[in-house]
């Protein structure tokens, strides 16, 4: 047993004064871990200089920086289990919620805000990334960032790869307890579909892996979002092989070049092409203030080589243009550094560095569409970005392995039947309550022009793109059914059995949150 006068000893350490009462939390989190780690390498107090460069750094959306919304009471960054163990036993001890932190991109800041009082479980130092080459397996730590997680396989070898999202400084723990997207999704699906172990920290405290948490548990963190169900500290991934050669291009056209036209044709392509090939669009307003106009971009990773991709593409897609001189052929590595917009032969090292050159305060809705959008619709979306500063509108297409995969496989559902994902991002410099309520009233608007265009019935969203406008939990009381509104925007048919598993995984619902999956049942402990 750990004595009063060595907690006091340490925590003098820690707070200069020693007041054990006044700080359960640190109590709890001294006697819990029962070994003399010095607690000052991993609990952050408000004032010290690490926790707010640590709350800093890791808001990937600035927006809420300066808000008045709570701090947390402490951070933690545990470099192993125990302390994430700790930290959940001391929560509950305390009436704290945990926010998990992986890479810090969540749309809505849900991984570092909270009402209710709260810490922040950030695992930034929880970021090894272990490649097997000969089993083609990695064991990935979630606080790895994809580009990490890329440079390590790139390392080891020239042709495995992995199909995740395009952005190398996300977390890999949001990302894939999110579903994952990227450019290879038409070949292997998402990197959800690519998982094959994981292991986690679950409301008791207890360290499971896929044998010990059950199919119905490792179904749910595969697409249903993580911190509705526990600390997922590290996922065992399957790799996939990718040719040593792979073709990149991207081609820009304004509308006087036939943008519209192009997107109008790109829109019934892109699902049917074969699926080596991935063309996505991201469309955006350019120009001087008084010339704007719009460019769309088609931006393509095609797995093969150029001689290979130009018969395709005037096979399906004439009106594209494309020349040879158009593209260029890298290894999959250089590829991933051309869509995060560097250059090819820029040094890898860029992946390593966590921060994100795309940074800035942003709004981002989702929509799923499953017929083309008409010319005529297409030009009423043209009008409303010439409206408004910066608009980034992302096509992703679907189809191929992922028109293969059921719809139940995993908690995204969002398979065949959809032609592509589209996302719209609005983006802000001056970060006050004004130009914030002009843009995010823009959003708004746009949102309910889109509407005839996209899925309905639910109109769908896609969950790792956060957006707390389709519905959130009631503060107290939310039931299964009030959550069933927005849950079955991201998850359709699939909510059930999230709400089903989460009732058994943490009957408690202490891994709860603004968007969390409900208990079954009501219940007082509801979020
Ligand atoms: C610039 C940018 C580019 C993007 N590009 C893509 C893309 O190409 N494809 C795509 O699919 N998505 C993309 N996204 C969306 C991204 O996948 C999600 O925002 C994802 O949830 C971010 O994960 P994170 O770990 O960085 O975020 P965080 O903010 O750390 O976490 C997001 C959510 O997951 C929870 N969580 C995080 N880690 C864990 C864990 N270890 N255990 C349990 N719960 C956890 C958090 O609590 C939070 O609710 C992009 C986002 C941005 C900002
Ligand atoms: C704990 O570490 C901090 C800095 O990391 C140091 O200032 C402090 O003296 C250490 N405390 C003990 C008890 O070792
Ligand atoms: C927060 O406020 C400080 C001081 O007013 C300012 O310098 C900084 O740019 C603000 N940050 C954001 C993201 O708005
Ligand atoms: C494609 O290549 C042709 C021929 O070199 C060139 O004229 C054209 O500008 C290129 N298009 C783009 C978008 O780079
Ligand atoms: C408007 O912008 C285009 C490029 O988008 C440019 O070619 C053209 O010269 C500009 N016109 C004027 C009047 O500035
Ligand atoms: C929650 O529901 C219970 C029982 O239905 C009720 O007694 C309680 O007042 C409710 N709490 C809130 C905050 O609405």
């Amino acid at each position: 047993m750990i004595s009063i006068k060595l907690i006091c000893l340490v925590l003098a350490a820690f707070f200069a004064t020693c007041n054990a009462a006044q700080e359960p939390f640190v109590n709890c989190m001294l006697i819990y871990s029962r070994r003399f780690i010095n607690i000052s390498d991993y609990l952050h107090a408000p004032g010290t200089p690490s926790y707010s460069a640590l709350l800093q750094s890791s808001q990937q959306n600035p927006r809420w920086v300066n808000s008045t919304s709570p701090k947390p009471q402490y951070i933690i960054t545990p470099s192993g289990d125990i302390e994430i163990q700790s930290s959940i036993f001391c929560c509950r001890q305390n009436g704290l919620e945990a926010r998990i932190l992986s890479g810090g991109h969540d749309y809505e800041g849900q991984s570092y805000r909270s009402e209710a009082p709260f810490i922040i479980i950030n695992l930034i130092y929880l970021r090894e990334v272990r490649v097997d080459i000969e089993d083609e397996t990695a064991w990935v730590q979630s606080g790895a960032t994809l580009g990490e997680l890329y440079y390590n396989i790139a390392m080891k070898s020239k042709v495995h790869g992995f199909p995740a999202g395009v952005c190398p400084s996300v977390g890999v723990g949001g990302h894939f307890s999110g579903g994952g997207f990227g450019n290879m999704v038409r070949k292997h699906g998402l990197a959800a579909d690519n998982v094959i172990d994981a292991y986690l920290v679950d409301a008791y405290s207890r360290i499971l892996d896929r044998q010990t948490m059950g199919e119905d548990l490792f179904w749910a963190i595969r697409g249903g979002g993580g911190a509705s169900f526990g600390v997922i500290v590290a996922w065992k991934i399957k790799l996939v092989r990718v040719p040593e050669v792979v073709t990149f291009f991207n081609i820009d056209k304004k509308l006087e070049q036939g943008a519209t036209e192009l997107v109008h044709k790109w829109q019934s392509v892109a699902e049917k092409l074969p699926e080596d090939l991935f063309i996505r669009v991201i469309i955006q307003n350019v120009g001087q203030a008084n010339n704007k106009t719009v460019q769309a971009s088609f931006q393509s990773l095609f797995l093969g080589e150029v001689c290979e991709l130009i018969p395709l593409m005037g096979e399906w897609f004439p009106e594209l243009g494309l020349r040879a001189e158009n593209c260029t052929e890298m290894t999959w590595m250089e590829s991933a550094l051309s869509f995060a917009g560097y250059l090819k032969d820029d040094s890898w090292d860029v992946f390593l560095t966590r921060t994100d050159h795309y940074q800035s305060n942003f709004k981002a809705k989702s929509d799923f569409v499953t017929k083309p959008i008409p010319e005529s619709g297409l030009e009423g979306i043209w009008k409303r970005m010439l409206q408004e500063e910066l608009i980034f509108i992302i096509l992703e297409p679907l189809g191929g392995r992922m028109r293969e995969i059921s719809k139940s496989e995993t908690p995204f559902p969002h398979r065949k039947g959809n032609l592509y994902n589209t996302q719209y991002l609005v983006k802000w410099d001056v970060n006050n309550a004004k130009t914030v309520k002009k843009h995010t009233d823009w959003m708004s608007r746009f949102y309910k022009y889109m509407k005839p265009y996209v899925s309905h019935s639910p109109r769908r969203a896609y969950q790792n793109y956060r957006d707390f406008d389709i519905g959130m939990n009631k503060k107290h009381n939310t039931s299964y059914k009030e959550a069933a509104h927005w849950g079955k925007k991201y998850f359709k048919g699939n909510f059930k059995r999230l709400a089903q598993v989460k009732t058994k995984a943490d009957p408690l619902n202490f891994f709860r949150h603004e968007q969390s999956i409900p208990l079954i049942k009501k219940s007082k402990y509801q979020y």
